[in-house]
């Protein structure tokens, strides 16, 4: 194939998990990252698991200088943009940071690949895109509003997506919506490093469990589902790294862009998500139940089927692997908290 991809966000959760998915396919990757929440240490198992044909650019996607130089050093395929703030509180609490990242960062680069005439886009978005009351499983035209400064970014990211290639139809964009993403590298080399107490359900889990936090709060038992505690659709980062390959490959060869869930279709109650990590990794999870947490909903799982149809797309991994390689990262990833 030979094609060469610029990877934003590429020392990150999933753009490193990505980013050995494009080396496995056949495709050069050059990882653009300003190293706020993630390590050059990744390239390591990067390329020992993707193979060689991987480098790292230093640099920041809101420096139009930092982007000119990339595209001046390198003839790029595609983009796909990971880059950017992703803590719901946080930003709540510093907005600005979260739209200057998040939405100048996009534009930013928008500009850069229009002057080097690189049009073709895989962009990061979330669920989180999806209005509050929309009814589950959420399929792609369902109503779209967010409910904090972190969602309205994606937002804004896919409304000026959407005006950028109806007004120049060589731009072909894929939005990738991503449900709950999860798990690591079965290698136990790469996985997600969170900074500080984590905010997201599994690495709760884990780092509970390993003793690195007294308990995990279980967040709500009065919620309308069978349990009572929260439903939502947990994706292998495996999976989604491959739907990444899959979404270049669907603009290849359709010469079009998209807009497509990636979940596994699949609900899954916090309860249930902690009796199956005990199940496989016969451990014990300290828990206690607390309050239902400001902003969540009670149930929220994709609708798959446009990805599958468009993109030849479908999760392939189960619930247990999303435990085991999640504890296994935990407890013997070299760089794991
Ligand atoms: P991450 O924090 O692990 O990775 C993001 C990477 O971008 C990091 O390596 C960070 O250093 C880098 N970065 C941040 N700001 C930058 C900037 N201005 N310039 C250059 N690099 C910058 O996050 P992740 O979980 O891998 O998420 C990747 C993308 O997917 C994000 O856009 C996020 O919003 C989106 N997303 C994540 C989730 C999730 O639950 N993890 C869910 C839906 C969508
Ligand atoms: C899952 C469930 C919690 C922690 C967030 C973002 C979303 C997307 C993915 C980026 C909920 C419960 C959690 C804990 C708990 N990110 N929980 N105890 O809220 O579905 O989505 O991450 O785009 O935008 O909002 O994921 O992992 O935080 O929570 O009981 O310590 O686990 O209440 O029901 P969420 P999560």
């Amino acid at each position: 194939m030979g094609m060469k991809v610029l990877v934003t966000g590429g020392c990150g959760y999933i753009g490193s998990h990505t980013s050995v998915a494009l080396l496995q396919a056949g495709f050069a990757v050059v990882l653009f990252d300003n190293l706020s929440n993630s390590t050059s240490a990744v390239l390591g198992p990067i390329a020992r698991l993707g193979g060689p044909k991987v480098t790292l650019v230093q640099g920041d996607v809101r420096q139009p200088d930092d982007l000119a130089q990339v595209f001046a050093d390198h003839r790029f395929d595609a983009v796909i943009h990971f880059a950017g703030l992703k803590a719901v509180s946080e930003s709540v609490q510093v907005p600005l940071n979260y739209y200057e990242h998040n939405v100048s960062g996009t534009l930013q680069l928008l500009r850069a690949m229009d002057v080097a005439g690189v049009r073709r886009l895989v962009f990061s978005s979330s669920a989180t895109v999806y209005a509050e009351d929309a009814a589950c499983p959420l399929n792609e035209s369902a109503a779209l509003d967010a409910t904090n400064p972190y969602g309205r970014s994606k937002l804004m990211c896919e409304q000026l997506l959407c005006d950028v290639q109806a007004a120049d139809p060589r731009w072909q964009v894929a939005v990738l919506r991503y449900f709950n993403p999860v798990g690591a590298h079965p290698s136990g080399e790469m996985g997600e490093l969170p900074i500080g107490v984590p905010q997201n359900l599994m690495p709760m889990i884990t780092q509970a469990t390993k003793g690195l936090r007294p308990h995990l709060s279980i967040f709500g038992d009065d919620y309308p589902t069978p349990d009572g505690t929260a439903v939502r659709d947990y994706i292998h980062v495996q999976d989604l790294a491959a739907g990444h390959v899959a979404a270049l490959a669907y603009m290849a060869h359709q010469d079009k862009g998209l807009t497509v869930n990636l979940g596994t279709g699949r609900g899954v109650s916090v309860k249930e998500m902690i009796d199956t990590f005990e199940r496989v990794n016969a451990v014990q999870v300290p828990y206690r139940w607390a309050a239902r947490r400001a902003g969540d909903v009670a149930v929220r799982f994709a609708d798959v089927g446009l990805a599958q149809q468009l993109m030849g797309w479908r999760a392939q991994l189960s619930l247990d692997e999303m435990c085991r390689d999640a504890w296994r990262w935990q407890t013997t990833g070299a760089g794991a908290p």
